[in-house]
């Protein structure tokens, strides 16, 4: 694997080069599984998955299985899945029906401790052993450090549950920052799962992540949106993480350029907005709500024609608050300088990009399958508000990875991710060439994986 210097966050700005290796090597796939994934923050589920006491589910990535169990109902505590007498994975993951459940990792239910089947050995939540078998034959050597669950660190923000395996690691507010503090006003804690489907494809993670973590692609892989405007793009790195939104002055953008203000072009914006909006929900589920697409029908009769595009998007939102209100669901207080400074969509390094909205927000979480660089865990998941008591509780649906079984648009995305992953491995591809304005997102994941593996992708196209 060729070696490079690690290039600073200011010079992503220039043309770069990724070498393949980052996405076909089976050498660096097992570096992001020694030096990567145990040592970063990872979003492993919400907190309403498990509400009661005793409620637990598992993780998977790479080799490693954690288990995350609500231990008090404020105190949620993480283990590695595995029994410290010799090494039985603790709780089993099925492998259910399609044989690839396993992988996936997901496996709730409800215990008072953990008991493990092959000698029996039993834990309380807390992980310390309750029952040993025989004990006294190991002569007073059994402490409680050898005998219980290894601890894992576990936190929470934005209603979703993080672990990290680095004992030493740093606090998951400092990792997050300065996401947290700009997507704070969103308030995902109070979202729910609205959609959750997930599915194993033929291409390593960061293929799968990288189609969604930059909109200049849209032009071409989601043709039928060009009727309501440019995509284009600014994007920036925010030390681990980055964040892209639209830019159709080529500069500073404005709340009308954020997700649910995008200006949709038109002649009429009264019109423009409900088409828009209604092709979102229609072909992606998601990134709109079935309120705001209501609220913009309206807009033709509670508007003149000619009444300016930002008056229109204030009218719309106004009403669709009001209608949300009427319904029991609050939207949070976030102001057009917040929308704006958020963008449209929020990478959080390693493996998560989020498109948030005021009341709904559409994520995808990538992982690699075992060590296989040509295969990966993807999961796209939709959160909505909703009114007390009417949360829907979809469990997660599997789909294969042909583009017809996803959301239109979705599906659009994956068509190209197996071809990326054959081209890469094309003799006559020299490597990425991310767009240095554009795709900073992707070009920043791949300094700091450098970073994180020691060893220097990308690197500045000037030194070849
Ligand atoms: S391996 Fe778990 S009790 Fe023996
Ligand atoms: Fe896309």
């Amino acid at each position: 694997m060729e070696q490079f210097a690690t290039i600073p966050e200011e010079r992503l700005d220039e043309p770069l080069l990724i070498p393949v290796d980052a996405y076909v090597s089976p050498e660096y796939a097992r570096l992001e599984l020694d030096r990567l994934w145990p040592r970063v923050w990872q979003h492993v589920g919400r907190e309403e998955e498990i509400p009661e006491v005793g409620d637990y589910l598992t993780y998977e990535i790479g080799f490693d299985s954690i288990l995350v169990v609500r231990t008090a109902p404020d105190e949620i505590q993480a283990f590695h899945n595995v029994c410290p007498h010799r090494g039985r994975r603790l709780v089993s993951v099925p492998a259910g029906a399609n044989g690839a459940r396993g992988h996936k990792g997901i496996c709730n239910g409800r215990r008072e401790g953990f008991f493990c089947a092959y000698h029996g050995w039993t834990f309380g939540l807390d992980g310390r052993a309750t029952f040993i078998l025989h004990a006294e034959d190991w002569q007073g050597a059994l402490t409680e450090a050898r005998t219980r669950l290894k601890p894992v660190a576990v936190d929470t923000w934005g209603g979703w549950i993080w672990i990290n395996m680095d004992p030493h690691c740093v606090p998951l507010r400092e990792y997050l920052e300065p996401i947290a503090s700009l997507l704070d006003p969103f308030e995902f804690h109070e979202m729910r799962y609205k959609f959750r489907q997930w599915g194993i494809f033929d291409c390593n993670w960061k293929v799968a992540l990288e189609a969604f973590l930059e909109p200049y692609h849209v032009w071409a892989t989601h043709p039928q949106l060009n009727k309501y405007g440019e995509f284009y793009a600014w994007s920036k790195a925010l030390g681990l993480h980055g964040i892209d939104g639209f830019d159709s002055r080529r500069g500073e953008a404005s709340a009308a350029e954020t997700t649910v203000h995008r200006a949709a072009v038109g002649e009429d914006p009264r019109v423009a907005i409900y088409q828009m909006q209604k092709e979102f929900l229609e072909t992606i589920g998601a990134s709109t709500t079935e309120t705001l697409v209501r609220a913009a029908a309206r807009l033709v009769e509670e508007l003149p024609p000619g009444t300016p595009a930002e008056e229109v998007h204030r009218h719309w939102l106004a009403s669709a608050r009001a209608e949300d209100a009427a319904r029991g669901v609050r939207w949070p207080e976030i102001s057009e300088a917040q929308m704006a400074a958020a963008g449209l969509a929020q990478h959080i390094f390693p493996n998560m990009n989020i498109l948030p909205g005021p009341t709904f927000a559409l994520y995808y979480r990538v992982r690699p399958f075992g060590d296989d660089p040509d295969r990966c865990i993807y999961e796209a998941i939709a959160l909505e508000r909703f009114p007390p008591g009417e949360e829907p509780k979809p469990d997660w649906v599997y789909a294969p990875q042909d583009p017809s079984a996803w959301p239109f648009v979705i599906g659009q995305d994956i068509s190209n991710m197996v071809e990326v992953q054959k081209g890469l491995k094309s003799r006559g591809f020299e490597g990425c060439l991310p767009n240095p304005h554009q795709e900073k997102k992707v070009s920043n994941l791949h300094r700091n994986l450098a970073r994180y593996l020691g060893i220097g992708v990308p690197r500045p196209l000037a030194a070849q």
